[in-house]
């Protein structure tokens, strides 16, 4: 009668940001929305539930029939005797048939509830984190993400693939177990209930604790497996620095910390087991024995006995199995309550309801006016990463913008993808308050070359097709061609098809960066933004590149960050940022003459050069 071992995963599975939070059962109504589209499915498992909990309780009933009137009847005629047990087993089988095969129902209906929820959960889940700003991530981790959409997902699938069944099962079988008990002896149950009471209390408390141990150890593992993730992910570096020992016993110590825990949880558990059995076999020896004497003074037939017996191992069984239900519900109600706060984290960027329409592109590509835009990051409300910035670029236009390290030049860019809104002033494409454009409009509007490339684990091919889902192979090859991409491309093991490897680790710093070029190229973009585009490249392939970008900076406003002033040279406007500010602005020959920081830093460059 023990439900542990219908859910030995999940009844251990614990996330680490759950523990101070101990919710109450009602949060788990939260999940009704995702409930709601199987109504039809939920009372098919219903019924199949309460078929299989009836059939439960006939049981001890049918067992003293055949008991009692099977072989207890001594007086009745042998034939008549041995009719009666075979007409007894037989209902008792059938009893047993209809019980195995509503029980396998109420499974297969409520399993599959359990899996078809939980995956609906979790892709809403991930839909609405994908649309969420980077502020989002600035302050969310993704491991906890993750952790949410694995871990507490898992939890709740628990609770509705088995816990609601388990508490509606063990609801109803205590309930109707106690009405049976009380209905063949009162004065056996009266004393049973009272000893059960005592017993079953303490049990309960200790398991508690004993629960609570094993989430210490799940956040040990939790802890041990963060650092390892972090440091797998940095190898080189470490190996670089050495640092493989220290590492390695950094993360010995955690296991060993987590193996503590999890030793101490045993030993609670070994305990409760000791204490749980003699207790449990203790009441129920002393009542048999009281059910014995009964039997010997002829107050209680055997066939009662029995009945008696398997109704209190009913009864006991299902409180032991609820309580146990309860923890797990707790514990999904948790993991509801953060799953339910991240589907309602609001992304700050929102497209408007109606949004406005960009107007047609123009052959020039697209034109940009910034107007007193100030802005800090949400995480760093004193200083400004961009201040009071006002700019006005024609289509067409090549703009480069250059500036120390920190000058809020990538800032820039974010805010023109609208990764964030800006405190202050306004960023118009074509006229248009980027605010006004749907998110979507807006950012297929521009191309951006990274300073950090993203490749992704797919083949080169795919890497460049992601710039647009639904380029050709040809198209593809064209743009890897203007990005001087296709040459390396080529002589890849397996040219286009080759797998660039986790985070393109199987290319050069350089090639990533051309294959982020094609990428952005594909899109074929009204503006393009190149944010250090061709600093990860050899002279040899700046030079290669310098010449495709030129070609594609044809009939496309283009904005290029850039510290080589080789690139700058060429623009028709230089930006020079300091602090967030717009220091100077003009040509390269107007700069150099005006013997500000761009001179000075020409001058560092071209002497270098030169
Ligand atoms: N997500 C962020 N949250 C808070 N502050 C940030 C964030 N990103 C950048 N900053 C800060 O904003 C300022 C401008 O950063 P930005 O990335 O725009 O510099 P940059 O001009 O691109 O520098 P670099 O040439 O080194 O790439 C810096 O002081 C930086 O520390
Ligand atoms: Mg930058």
């Amino acid at each position: 009668m023990t439900t542990k071992s219908n859910f030995p995963i999940t009844a251990d599975v614990h996330n680490k940001a759950e523990q101070p939070k101990k919710s109450s059962l009602a949060t788990l109504t939260g999940l009704l929305p995702f409930l709601a589209p199987y109504r039809n499915q939920f009372i098919l498992a219903g019924i199949a539930l309460l078929v299989a909990a009836g059939s439960t309780l006939a049981l001890p009933y049918a067992f003293k029939q055949m008991i009692d009137l099977g072989f207890g009847n001594a007086s009745t005629a042998a034939s008549k005797n041995v009719a009666h047990v075979d007409l007894y087993f037989l209902a008792l089988f059938g009893v047993a048939c209809v019980l195995a095969l509503a029980t396998a129902a109420r499974f297969y209906m409520v399993s599959w509830l359990g899996e078809r929820v939980t995956a609906d959960i979790r892709s809403a889940v991930y839909r609405h984190v994908v649309t969420q700003s980077p502020q989002f991530f600035e302050t969310t981790q993704t491991g906890e993400v993750l952790s949410r959409l694995t871990t507490d997902t898992t939890l709740i699938q628990a609770v509705i693939g088995t816990s609601i069944s388990m508490a509606l099962r063990n609801t109803l079988l205590f309930i109707g177990g106690l009405i049976m008990l009380f209905v063949t002896s009162i004065k056996l149950s009266s004393i049973i209930i009272i000893l059960l009471a005592c017993v079953v209390f303490p049990i309960v408390i200790f398991g508690r604790r004993v629960r609570q141990l094993s989430r210490d150890s799940q956040d040990r593992i939790a802890d041990a497996s963060a650092m390892a993730g972090e440091i797998l992910n940095a190898m080189p570096t470490v190996q670089a620095f050495t640092h493989e020992k220290i590492e390695a016993s950094r993360f010995s110590v955690s296991v060993e910390s987590a193996f503590q825990t999890a030793m101490r949880r045993i030993r609670s558990r070994s305990l409760l087991t000791v204490i749980a059995i003699l207790l449990i076999f203790g009441a129920i020896v002393f009542v048999l024995w009281l059910g014995a004497h009964a039997v010997i003074q002829g107050t209680m037939t055997g066939g009662d006995l029995s009945q008696f017996i398997l109704y209190a191992a009913i009864s006991a069984g299902a409180i032991g199995a609820l309580s146990e239900v309860m923890g797990e519900g707790q514990r999904a109600a948790g993991a509801t309550e953060r799953l339910l706060e991240l589907l309602a984290a609001q992304s700050p960027i929102q497209s408007l309801a109606q949004p406005s329409p960009l107007p047609a592109r123009t052959a020039n590509g697209a034109a940009l006016t910034l107007s007193d835009v100030s802005f800090h990051y949400p995480s760093r409300p004193l200083t400004a990463a961009v201040s009071q910035l006002s700019l006005d670029i024609k289509p067409g236009e090549t703009v480069a913008v250059v500036g120390p390290s920190g000058a809020g030049k990538t800032t820039l860019f974010q805010l023109l993808l609208r990764f964030y809104d800006p405190q202050q002033g306004s960023i118009k494409l074509d006229g248009i308050d980027i605010k006004q454009l749907d998110l979507h409009t807006l950012r297929d509007a521009i191309g951006i070359v990274p300073q950090d490339t993203v490749i992704f684990s797919a083949d080169a091919m795919e890497n460049i097709r992601y710039g647009r889902a639904n380029a050709t192979d040809a198209e593809v090859i064209a743009a890897a061609k203007m990005a001087a991409a296709h040459e390396f491309i080529e002589k890849l093991p397996e040219g286009y098809q080759s797998f660039l490897g986790e985070r393109g680790v199987r290319l050069s710093g350089g090639q990533r960066q051309r294959i982020a070029i094609a990428r952005a190229l594909l899109k074929n973009p009204a503006l393009l933004l190149l944010d250090e585009a061709t600093s990860a490249l050899d002279a040899e392939s700046e030079r290669l590149v310098q010449t495709a970008l030129e070609a594609a900076m044809i009939n496309r406003t283009t904005i290029i960050i850039a510290h080589r002033l080789a690139t700058v040279q060429r623009a028709d406007r230089i930006i020079v940022l300091e602090n967030g500010h717009i220091v100077e602005t003009g040509t390269h020959a107007s700069l150099v003459a005006l013997g500000g920081i761009y001179a000075n830093l020409a001058a560092l460059q071209f002497n270098v050069l030169h």
